[in-house]
C-alpha cells in the first residue's frame, strides 16, 4: 500500500480475532514509533508490553471502578471485552516541569501512536487506541509498575486481527482547509 492508502484506510478495531499478533510485528512497530518527531531528542516515550496477567488485573480493575459508577451489567460486560483483547500496549510519556516541553513532549507521543498503529496496520493488524479513567487511576500505576510523579499514560493501545471492517467518517475537507494571503 502507499502510505496515503495505509493512513487513510487505517480504522479504530472494536472487535479482535482470538489470533495471537506475532511478537516480531509489534517490535517493529515499536521500532518504527520511536522515530516519530520529537522536540530536543527529548525521546518522552516508553512502550510498556503488557503480559496476560497484567492485562487481567486491569481488566478486573476497570470493572471494580465501572461497577461504582454503572452498575454490575455494565462492569460484567466491560471485563470480558477488555480479557478478549489479544494485544495490550501501553504508551507513557515522561514528565517535565515545562509546561510548553510537556506539550511538544505529549505532541511527539501522539506521533509515535499514530507510527506504532499504521505500521500495525500495513501489515494487517488493527489498533484501539483508549483513554478509559482506569489509566488515569493509581491503581493502574501501581499494577504497570509507573510512578505517576513520572509519567503518564498516553493511551492503551489494544491490537490484533479485526473481527469484522470498521468505519468511520470525516467532514468535507473545505471546512477545514483555510488559505491566508
Ligand atoms: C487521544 C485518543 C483517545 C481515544 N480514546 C478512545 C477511547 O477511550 N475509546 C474508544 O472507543 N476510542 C477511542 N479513541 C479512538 C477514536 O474514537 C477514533 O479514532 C475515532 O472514532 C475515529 O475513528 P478512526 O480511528 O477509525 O478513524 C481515541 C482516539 C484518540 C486519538
Amino acid at each position: 500500500m502507499h502510505i496515503d492508502e495505509i493512513i487513510r484506510t487505517r480504522r479504530t478495531v472494536h472487535n479482535f480475532l482470538p489470533r495471537p499478533v506475532p511478537d516480531a510485528l509489534v517490535h517493529q512497530a515499536i521500532e518504527s514509533a520511536r522515530w516519530a518527531p520529537n522536540h530536543k531528542l527529548t525521546e518522552p516515550w516508553e512502550f510498556l508490553l503488557i503480559g496476560k496477567e497484567t492485562a487481567a488485573a486491569i481488566a478486573e480493575r476497570n470493572a471494580e471502578m465501572l461497577r461504582e459508577s454503572k452498575g454490575e451489567a455494565r462492569a460484567a460486560h466491560k471485563l470480558a471485552r477488555w480479557l478478549s483483547m489479544p494485544g495490550w500496549m501501553l504508551l507513557t510519556c515522561r514528565r517535565v516541569e515545562d509546561a510548553f516541553r510537556q506539550e511538544e513532549d505529549y505532541a511527539a507521543c501522539c506521533c509515535a501512536a499514530q507510527n506504532f498503529m499504521l505500521s500495525l496496520w500495513a501489515q494487517g493488524v488493527g489498533t484501539k487506541w483508549s483513554t478509559s479513567p482506569v489509566t488515569r487511576d493509581p491503581e493502574f500505576f501501581r499494577l504497570v509498575g509507573i510512578d505517576p510523579d513520572e509519567r503518564f499514560s498516553v493511551g492503551l493501545f489494544w491490537y490484533g486481527f479485526a473481527a469484522e471492517e470498521c468505519s468511520s467518517k470525516r467532514g468535507a475537507l473545505v471546512d477545514v482547509v483555510r488559505r491566508v494571503p
